[in-house]
């Protein structure tokens, strides 16, 4: 609990700049991301951690941007969707999503992408169970999540190709 009017300096890097936020120490960190770093494309939705669509990664992890207080994110690194471009492993999610016409209106989309780039992170080669378990905290109101899956399943492959095209180099 924080007295009321108290405010801090939190600290921490986002897309890789360090930047410094003076407030509440229990402001949300969705609200910190869009009205004082300008990155909108954490997208807003329930508020109460069930869509997804806020998601962005903290040190690397899928993370509910709605759910985390300023103070909690505190010399953490945290990615949006505008520094995923810098990212090999989700510019191949981002790719496949798109080949296979995974989204309608596409609201939900910055957030399938973070939780997708942060399973391909940790596991490069994820089973169908794995793929549902990581997309188990995003909601999409269009699809019915088949498109999405394939996309998911399609960006499987691209890495698979990639280590094989890999291994194949090493040998000849
Ligand atoms: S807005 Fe954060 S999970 Fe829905
Ligand atoms: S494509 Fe519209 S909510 Fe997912």
């Amino acid at each position: 609990m924080t007295a009321e009017g108290e405010q801090s300096t939190v600290r921490f890097t986002v897309d890789g700049e360090t930047v410094a936020v003076v407030g509440a120490p229990d402001r949300r960190l969705v609200d910190i991301l869009r009205e004082d770093c300008g990155q909108t494309g954490v997208k807003r939705g329930c508020d109460i951690g069930r869509c997804g669509a806020c998601i962005v990664l903290v040190d690397g992890a899928a993370v509910n941007a709605c759910l985390v207080m300023a103070f909690q994110a505190a010399g953490t690194a945290i990615t949006t969707p505008a520094g995923l471009d810098r990212m090999l492993v989700a510019q191949v999610v981002r790719e496949a999503l798109i080949e296979e016409v995974s989204f309608q209106c596409g609201y939900c989309a910055p957030g399938f992408v973070m939780s997708l780039t942060a399973l391909f992170l940790r596991d490069e080669a994820p089973t169908t169970d794995a793929i549902l378990t990581a997309l188990e905290g995003n909601i999409c109101r269009c699809t019915g999540y088949h498109s999405i899956l394939r996309g998911a399943e399609s960006a499987a492959r691209k890495f698979a190709a990639q280590r094989n095209g890999a291994a194949e180099g090493q040998t000849s």
